[in-house]
């Protein structure tokens, strides 16, 4: 049976996030995988109104689905793309971040979140595979969220982030064609994409540079000064997008490190396991809220002070 891979660019048409993704797709094409790609530009998205019925459905065990499902392209592309074997997403970094297209996509798959339909029973749990290319004009500096702000949005999904690629330093459209190395290195995605495919579920395992990135665990870039969390855990400092938790230790040749403390993957957000503790926590305070008539009562007299209030807008 062939593995099937998908492709899903928010950058400009024919430009470099397509030039990249087509680039690692067809290294998965020649080992046979069957390719689908998507440029998001082409689909009717609408923003997630925040209604959070889904949530409030699957915490009391309930599939609620999206409500925008029949109001846009995000379902018609959700079937397609829940159903791959591995998706590559492309995304062009704008003020450090993915762009608005890529996060409005992303944002609305909160309503198809694997880990909590799986966890009422809605869904069985299926391994996905996912890779990441983030292209910016500048250098990393300039793009210091994009790869991570692209983690954290498959992760709803359980892809498993096999590698990742920062195309640095190509603001023009399609500029990356001057660049043979960096063609060469989305090349690579695929292969690795195909690899971790052939590779048992669970014994897939990061193909990128094994030195890439600060956390050991999802490589990203990014720590914070842990602060308590739900029901009181705490690290002296987290990955902001796996959650895992240790602390910077300095190395014999004088370099910082992070090393993930014993319980430090105990609220790991790659797994299944660990997003089902913030479904727990999502039931415990958004739905302890609902659950609750005094805070309606409070909440609607306070309320109207705020709604009395109408300053001029534009
Ligand atoms: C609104 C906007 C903001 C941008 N911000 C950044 C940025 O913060 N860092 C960066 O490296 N490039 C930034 N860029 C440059 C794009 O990432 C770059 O043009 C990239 O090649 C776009 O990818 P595409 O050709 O696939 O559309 C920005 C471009 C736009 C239009």
């Amino acid at each position: 049976m062939k593995f099937k891979v998908m492709g899903v660019s928010a950058g400009r048409k024919d430009s470099n996030c397509d030039i990249l993704l087509k680039e690692a797709l067809l290294a998965c094409q020649e080992q046979g995988a069957e390719i689908t790609m998507i440029n998001l530009k082409d689909y009717n998205l609408l923003d997630c109104t925040g209604c959070t019925a889904c949530t409030m459905g699957m915490s009391m065990g309930k599939n609620t689905g999206c409500s925008l499902k029949d109001k846009d392209d995000k379902d018609k592309i959700m079937q397609v793309l829940l159903n791959q074997d591995a998706v590559i997403f492309a995304a062009p970094t704008y003020a450090l971040m993915p762009s608005s297209l890529y996060l409005k996509f992303m944002h609305r798959n909160l309503a198809y979140e694997s880990a909590f339909l799986t966890k009422i029973g809605a869904i069985e749990p299926r391994d996905r595979v996912g890779a990441l290319i983030a292209v910016g004009g500048s250098t990393r500096s300039w793009q210091s969220l994009a790869l991570e702000c692209m983690q954290i949005t498959t992760v709803t999904n359980s892809f498993k982030v096999v590698d990742m690629y920062m195309a640095t330093m190509v603001p023009a459209p399609a500029q990356v064609l001057l660049y043979d190395e960096k063609i060469a290195r989305a090349r690579e995605i695929g292969r690795n994409v195909m690899k971790a495919l052939n590779t048992p579920a669970a014994e897939r395992k990061w193909l990128g540079d094994p030195d890439a990135g600060w956390c050991p665990n999802c490589h990203s870039n990014s720590l914070c000064l842990g602060e308590p969390q739900w029901k009181g855990l705490q690290y002296p400092i987290e990955c902001t997008v796996c959650g895992a938790g240790g602390d910077l230790v300095k190395t014999d040749d004088g370099k910082w490190k992070f090393v993930i403390a014993e319980n430090g993957l105990e609220r790991d957000r790659t797994t299944e396991e660990g997003r089902g503790v913030h479904c727990d926590e999502i039931a415990d305070t958004q739905g302890g809220f609902f659950m609750n008539p005094q805070n309606h009562a409070v909440v609607a007299e306070k309320i109207q002070k705020y709604k009395a209030i109408q300053f001029p807008g534009v």
